[in-house]
């Protein structure tokens, strides 16, 4: 929630470009507004625009925006409605000092008492700030003196880059519960939320802490604690090919990355043996296992409880990071916990991990961005390799993370290397699974977008798949659709299914596979207009939309395609942008 890139240089540059260019990599991050902060002589040259950063590129000419030190912000909306006076960059009232935020500050009320005098123009918690930043300046202090007094103030999260027309030279920075990387290039230092917008500029980064504050300025830069004491940080080399951030031939990044699915699954299996067993170990060794997310990563966790039950009949609890604090009291130091997540920096996580920490449980974890939080946080950490997701709706990353945990299951029961084997066919069925539904699920799109409701069925580990075609059909259709276990139809919502209802049953041929049949028939002996998700075709289907035969085991890889293909088709049929749906992110870094 909010993307924020920011650099300093020695020489003069087109700092509006570059900033711009950087927050296009972050405009997953949030999408309600947008600024740019450069300076430019000795003021602050400030330009803000509400909507995307199409229409920012529309109302500024970025190349204008000149200098040698700039900050930026693409925002997501939590204090103060979507309005120019709230987008960020803000100001100080001498018009000195610009700061742009990515969290929230939880005592800004209280800190607003005491700026008495100070005329707030935006309702935001960051305004307060600056007000604070520039109260101590004016009591004398110097720019890094004031930052870090104004620090030890606040409370909340926060990801901070502050800049001074006083001292352009510097650029400050500081983070506590909100991303915040720091990129070194030559005769330049860049900060931004994630490693994407660094890419462009550099490899090297250096993975700020909480409770961390860091000076940057073109050729060095120093971090600190907030009493003020040196660390020593040390850099580290990233590799993600910025050509796989770009959208290339697809009108979108969701349909890019739904396609790249056989290349990604083949990724997925690029795991040193050493590390997939190692979590295998530590499942067997302890005392309870509990795996959790949020979101999509929530239904990689459930199917997970499936797999690792039938194929290695191991039984772990899945729980919402958000619902963790109120169910863990049992936790113990021999208790493992498995946090999965694509970005590695959701907050819910984040702030379960902290607690399980405290009670010295060991925490393990599978996400997709390598050196985000969660990996820094966890014992042990397996990237999925999944490659930059920027699309809102999470699909490659869920089909990876099912990879890993299919992984882990076959090297609990000693068969790692056979089950890679026939995993490696699941890229190719992949390709098969795509080539079969793009056009059709774009002709059904037609049929359902004016429907007012979608179900969604399954049994068993297609039950996650059921939850998770209907999570991607709501975020980015916004049509009302609601997954559940096909048992449970019967005991409320078939009382929602009238004549046309569409139904979408996932029932490949597996062992289930008679029983949800019975529930889609039950379905449309109502009126349900009923679309199956198989590889096994019936008369009862109105629609089907095939996936190939494979291993039993394996179907939940294949039955999840052709959902987010018809997701994808449903937003775009109904004049929906799939990659940024209203009021979401996709990094959630807020509570
Ligand atoms: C947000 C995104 C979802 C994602 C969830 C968990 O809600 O919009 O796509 O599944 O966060 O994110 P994570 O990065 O932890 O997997």
């Amino acid at each position: 929630m909010c993307g924020i890139v920011g650099f300093v240089s020695e020489k003069e540059e087109n700092a509006g470009k570059i900033l711009f260019d950087g927050l296009r990599k972050l405009e997953y991050r949030g999408y309600d507004s947008a600024g740019i902060a450069v300076i430019s002589g000795d003021s602050i040259n400030l330009e803000k625009e509400i909507g995307t950063l199409d229409d920012f590129e529309a109302a500024v000419d970025v190349d204008e925006l000149n200098g040698k030190i700039g900050i930026s912000h693409t925002r997501w909306a939590t204090h103060g409605g979507v309005t120019k006076l709230n987008a960020h960059p803000h100001v100080s009232q001498d018009g000195n000092i610009a700061i742009v935020h990515n969290g929230i500050i939880e005592n800004y009320q209280e800190l607003k008492n005491d700026l008495k005098g100070v005329k707030f123009i935006s309702e935001t918690d960051t305004e307060v700030i600056v007000a604070l930043m520039q109260k101590e300046i004016d009591g004398g202090n110097d720019f890094f003196e004031a930052f870090k007094k104004v620090l030890n103030k606040i409370e909340g999260s926060y990801a901070i880059l502050a800049i001074n027309a006083r001292q352009p030279g510097v650029m400050l920075a500081a983070k506590n519960e909100s991303p915040l990387i720091l990129g070194k290039a030559l005769g330049k230092m860049f900060a931004a939320s994630d490693s994407m917008p660094l890419l462009m500029h550099t490899s090297e980064v250096i993975y700020l802490e909480d409770g961390e504050i860091a000076k940057l300025m073109a050729k060095s830069f120093e971090v600190f604690d907030l009493k003020g004491n040196k660390i020593a940080k040390t850099i580290s080399k990233i590799e993600t090919h910025i050509e796989s951030s770009e959208k290339g031939m697809y009108a979108h990044f969701m349909l890019k990355e739904i396609m790249e699915q056989p290349n990604s699954l083949k990724r997925s299996l690029q795991q040193p043996y050493g590390d997939v067993e190692e979590f295998a170990k530590a499942i067997s060794q302890a005392r309870g296992v509990m795996l959790i997310a949020c979101g999509t990563a929530l239904h990689a966790a459930i199917a997970g409880q499936y797999l690792l039950d039938r194929i290695a009949q191991k039984h772990v609890n899945v729980i919402n990071a958000s619902e963790f604090s109120y169910l863990q009291t049992s936790l113990q130091k021999n208790s493992l916990v498995i946090a999965i997540s694509q970005s590695g920096e959701t907050a819910d996580v984040i702030n379960a991990l902290k607690k399980i920490k405290q009670k010295g449980a060991k925490v393990y974890s599978i996400v997709n961005v390598e050196g985000s939080s969660i990996a820094r946080m966890s014992d042990k950490t397996i990237g999925i390799k999944a490659g930059p997701e920027i699309g809102v709706a999470s699909t490659k990353a869920f089909t990876s993370q099912l990879s890993i945990l299919y992984q882990i299951a076959f090297a609990l029961i000693g068969k790692l290397e056979e089950g890679r084997k026939e995993m490696d066919k699941l890229s190719g069925l992949a390709r098969l699974c795509l080539d079969m539904n793009l056009d059709k699920t774009k002709a059904l799109a037609e049929k359902l977008a004016n429907k007012r409701d979608i179900y969604f069925i399954g049994r068993g580990i297609n039950y996650p798949i059921a939850l998770e075609g209907a999570l991607k059909t709501k975020e980015i259709s916004y049509l009302h659709a609601e997954g559940m276990a096909a048992g449970e139809l019967k005991h409320g919502t078939l009382a929602l299914v009238e004549k046309g209802t569409p139904v979408i049953a996932i029932n490949p041929n597996d062992f289930v596979h008679a029983e949800t049949l019975s529930n889609a028939i039950e379905t449309k002996a109502r009126g349900a207009f009923v679309i199956a998700i198989s590889d096994k075709n019936n008369p009862v289907y109105d629609e089907l939309l095939s996936i190939p035969g494979a291993s039993e085991e394996f179907y939940p890889i294949l039955g999840i395609i052709p959902l987010q293909l018809l997701a994808y088709q449903l937003a775009v049929v109904r004049g929906k942008n799939p990659d940024k749906p209203r009021n979401l992110a996709k990094s959630v870094t807020v509570k």
